[in-house]
Formats: structure tokens, C-alpha cells, sequence
């Protein structure tokens, strides 16, 4: 497995064939050393259109297809991409085949589950990583580097939301708000703007600011018993302050601010999978950042792996588990907070 991780290309096997599975493909099999190597749907005809259309050598469908996706040699690396209940099980399921892991957010369903899929990636020796994929972006490594100049000073608060009108179309055209076959809204599939959105927020002002050590949060419930609108605010080691809001009722301006003691640093919309960023210093002319990239930029997170890999790295420096477990345990204490326990979290 060393061995093989120094080779070019990467090969990618990813499980689950659904709308992130898609958007990830179509950025990495652009990058000429990666490669969608197998893809895993229960579908089959998901399974050869995926290929299809990506070039995938090897589909696997039915039933077992994602058991023999991590049994197969000539994959490297799998990325999950099921729905986030599903996401223990699966990854357990690569790290038992010996594989390297990048799991989609929210990384499992409760701080419980993360605990157990990291101590035994830890205890394999295998690499593991959240696929949180905006603090790969560009836009953020440069922003932490200002941080770290102090180009604004102590930065002290941080802005952030995501938010978004979500449902099925209505007869108008228009975003109904609810959508009684969708994911977001399902608890069985962990649904809600928290577990969806609501952890980019949380999960940035972590690599900001540390872990939070107090975390306040409000809420509504909507009718099928998840969170429809969030507010929370986390309070750091040294005083620092973040609030994240989130919805799944309206669109927010979706826009992140780090307010400093020289000055404001302002990520625009859609801050999560940003282009550009403006710096704006107590006294001085604002100053725009642009740094432009194909694509979504999902190939960020995929370079991230792989560099990680290549290196013999378990972990990412920019996606530790460490801060995986924060973010999974402040999104734990929201929940309790708003009375919102998912039915597999029951037994
Ligand atoms: N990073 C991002 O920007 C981003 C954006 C959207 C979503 N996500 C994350 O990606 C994950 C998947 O979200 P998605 O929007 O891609 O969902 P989706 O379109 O519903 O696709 C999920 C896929 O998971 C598989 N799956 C396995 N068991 C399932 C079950 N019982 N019910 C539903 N699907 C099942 C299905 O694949 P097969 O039937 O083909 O096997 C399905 O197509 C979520 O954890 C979400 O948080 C991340």
C-alpha cells in the first residue's frame, strides 16, 4: 500500500452515486494525476451512466457493490458519498479493506461515531479525512496566512452563514420549503440545516479560532422533526467569538467576516467555495484578493488526499480528525440544545 501510494495517478473508488458523488467526479477527472478509478452504486443503470460519463474502468452495482469497490486492488483511495447516516458504516467498511478514506460531511452522525471510525483508522495506520472540502480552497489557505501575519490584527469575531431555501419546486416555480421525499429533510437520513450546512460555518470558525470551549445555539424544528432554521454562537480560549446561522427556510447572504483588531477580512458569497476574498485594513484602501480556479473546486480536497498520501501522511494538516472530532462534538451540543436526536441514534 506505501508503495503503491507513491504511484501516479491517484485511483479514486467512490461509493454511493448520488448529486455530491457527481460534482466531486467532474472536477478530479480533470486533474491529469488522479483518476475515477471504480464507482459503486446500488443502481445499476447509475452505475454504468456514471461511468459513462466519467470514464470510470470499473462500475460496480447491486447490492454488494460497495463491498466489492473496497475489495478491489486497483483502487487506492475511496471517497464516501452516501448520505451522512450511512457514513460510519461505510467507511468502516474501507478501513476493514485497508483503504485510505475520504468520507463527505458531516463526517458521521454524532461525535460517538466519529470517535470510533477515527480510533480505528488511527489503530490500522490508514488515512482518513473529512471531506470538508472549503478549507482546502485557496481563498481559505491564503486567509489563515493573513491571520497568521496578523494582517488584521487579533482577530476576535467571525460572521458566518449558509442557509438555503430548500424543498421541491411548487406549481409557481418557486422552492416549496419542504420536500417530503428529500434528504434534508428526512430524520432517518440525519436530515436538517445543522448536519447539511450549518457545519461549514461551525467547522471554519474552528480552523480559525480552536476548538470552541462554550457553544450556545437556538432553533426551530420543522414538521418532519428537524432543524429549519439555526442560530448559534461559540465562544473560544481567548475570548474570541463566532456566530453561524443556518436554514434550510431561506436563503442567507452566505457570507463569512473575520473582524480583527486592525482591520476586517470579508469572504464573500458563496464563502464555502470561494474565488476571492477582500481585505479591508484600518486606514488603507480595500484590498481584493482574487485567486481563480476551474471547476467547483473539489479538486482541492482530492489534491489534499493525495498529497497527503504521496507523503505517508495518516492525516491531513488542513483537515485534522482532531478538528473533525470539535466540529462533531459542537454540533452534538447544538442539537442537544435544540432537542433534535435523529431515530438511529436511539438504539
Ligand atoms: N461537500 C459538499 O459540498 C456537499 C454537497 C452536497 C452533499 N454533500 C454530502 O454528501 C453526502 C451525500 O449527499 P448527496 O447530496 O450526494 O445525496 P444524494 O444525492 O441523495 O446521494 C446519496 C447517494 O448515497 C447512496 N445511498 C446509499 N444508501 C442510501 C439510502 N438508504 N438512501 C439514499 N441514498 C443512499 C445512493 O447512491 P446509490 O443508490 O447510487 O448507491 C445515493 O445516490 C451527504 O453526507 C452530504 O452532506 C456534500
Amino acid at each position: 500500500m506505501e508503495d503503491m501510494m507513491k504511484c501516479t495517478p491517484l485511483r479514486w473508488g467512490i461509493i454511493g452515486c448520488g448529486s455530491i458523488a457527481n460534482r466531486f467526479g467532474a472536477d478530479v477527472v480533470r486533474l491529469g494525476d488522479h483518476k475515477l478509478q471504480a464507482i459503486a452504486s446500488r443502481d445499476a443503470e447509475r452505475a454504468r451512466h456514471y461511468s459513462a460519463k466519467f470514464g470510470v474502468p470499473t462500475p460496480y452495482m447491486g447490492a454488494d457493490a460497495y463491498n466489492e469497490l473496497v475489495s478491489d486492488s486497483e483502487v487506492d483511495v475511496v471517497y464516501v458519498a452516501t448520505p451522512h447516516n450511512f457514513h460510519k458504516d461505510h467507511v468502516l467498511m474501507a478501513l476493514a479493506a485497508g483503504k485510505p478514506v475520504l468520507c463527505e460531511k458531516p463526517f458521521t452522525v454524532n461525535a460517538a461515531e466519529t470517535e470510533l471510525v477515527v480510533s480505528t483508522a488511527r489503530q490500522a495506520g490508514l488515512f482518513l479525512m473529512e471531506g470538508v472540502w472549503s478549507r482546502c480552497f485557496p481563498v481559505w489557505r491564503r486567509v489563515m496566512q493573513c491571520i497568521t501575519d496578523g494582517v488584521i490584527g487579533d482577530v476576535r469575531l467571525l460572521y458566518s452563514d449558509f442557509g438555503f431555501r430548500a424543498g421541491s419546486l411548487g406549481s409557481d416555480w418557486r422552492l416549496t420549503g419542504y420536500d417530503p421525499n428529500g434528504r434534508l429533510f428526512d430524520p432517518n437520513l440525519a436530515g436538517g440545516a445543522l448536519m447539511d450546512v450549518g457545519i461549514y460555518p461551525i467547522s471554519i470558525a474552528q480552523m480559525v479560532f480552536g476548538n470552541p470551549v462554550g457553544i450556545k445555539a437556538v432553533g426551530s424544528l420543522g414538521s418532519s422533526g428537524v432543524d429549519e432554521n439555526v442560530g448559534v454562537v461559540m465562544v473560544f480560549g481567548q475570548g474570541q467569538i463566532a456566530t453561524a446561522t443556518t436554514s434550510l427556510q431561506v436563503t442567507t447572504p452566505s457570507t463569512t467576516t473575520l473582524l480583527g483588531t486592525a482591520g476586517r477580512i470579508e469572504v464573500p458569497s458563496q464563502w464555502w467555495r470561494p474565488k476571492a476574498f477582500t481585505i479591508y485594513r484600518d486606514g488603507k484602501d480595500p484590498e481584493r484578493v482574487e485567486l481563480e480556479h476551474a471547476g467547483e473546486g473539489f479538486q482541492f480536497e482530492a489534491m489534499e488526499v493525495a498529497s497527503c498520501l504521496r507523503r505517508g501522511r495518516k492525516e491531513s494538516d488542513i483537515v485534522p480528525l482532531d478538528a473533525t472530532l470539535a466540529v462533531m462534538r459542537a454540533l452534538d451540543a447544538v442539537r442537544v440544545q435544540l432537542g433534535l436526536k435523529f431515530p438511529m441514534e436511539d438504539c
